[in-house]
């Protein structure tokens, strides 16, 4: 089984949960679209849902496919998130932002009663912090806003390099006109501290720890898919 039929097995599992009428927040990334492609067989054949999207991306496949969507102004209260996630450890904490889409998507889990997560077993890991963590920040004090992200990793401990992200010729631009610093840092042993402290930076808008979020994560390898639940 490649990587594509594992992200289509997670998708299917968590399509499962998606009730008739649902209120749904969408996902961003490849494994969020191939549950968006699996939604937009069943509501070509009368199921209903609506869904917010969390990216401009995401709400271009929706379109494309007939997904009935809504702003989250219209939908402000949420039943369902189904996303992906570039790293998910046993405690479900999870890095998302790989594509992009953190802040959005936190705000859309975080107006959801559950989350779930949809994921191949490569995302699977003992300790986050082998994928780089997004940290989307303004542009306004750039350097500054990155030596205070320095500093704050150095007193926990924490070393790597901070390299703000790239597109074309470019910097990476996010939905919000915000930019993205990916921070290496090899191992984030206490993500709630990590967390804590990237919150209270203020260029700091958004980072990528999701902790406390997601109430289930779906993990397909090539026996299928399997259920990991958060014990809180
Ligand atoms: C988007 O910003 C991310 O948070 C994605 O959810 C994450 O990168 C997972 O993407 P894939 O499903 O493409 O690996």
């Amino acid at each position: 089984m490649d990587a594509r039929e594992m992200k289509i097995k997670a998708a299917e599992a968590a399509l499962v949960h998606v009730e008739y009428g649902m209120r749904l927040g969408i996902g961003t990334g490849s494994t969020a679209e191939e549950f968006v492609r699996l939604l937009a067989e069943k509501v070509a054949a009368g199921f209903r849902v609506e869904g917010v999207p969390t990216s401009e991306r995401t709400a271009r496949l929706c379109v494309e496919l007939g997904v009935p969507l809504k702003s989250l102004d219209e939908l402000p209260q949420l039943d369902l998130t189904i996303d992906g996630a570039d790293e998910v450890d046993a405690g479900l904490r999870l890095i998302k932002g790989g594509g992009g889409a953190l802040l959005r998507e936190k705000i859309v889990a975080a107006a959801s009663t559950r989350m779930i997560v949809i994921a191949d077993e490569s995302k699977l890991v003992d300790t986050l912090g082998a994928f780089a963590l997004p940290i989307e920040v303004n542009p306004f004090g750039l350097v500054s806003t990155r030596m205070a992200i320095e500093k704050t990793a150095s007193r926990l401990g924490l070393t790597g390099e901070l390299k703000l992200r790239q597109s074309g010729d470019g910097e990476f631009t996010t939905d919000g006109g915000h930019l993205i610093i990916d921070a290496s840092f090899g191992r984030i042993p206490d993500a709630e501290a990590l967390s804590r402290e990237l919150n209270s930076i203020p260029g700091v808008v958004e980072h990528g720890l999701f902790i406390n979020m997601a109430a289930l994560a779906i993990i397909a390898g090539p026996a299928g898919a399997r259920t990991l639940q958060a014990n809180r």
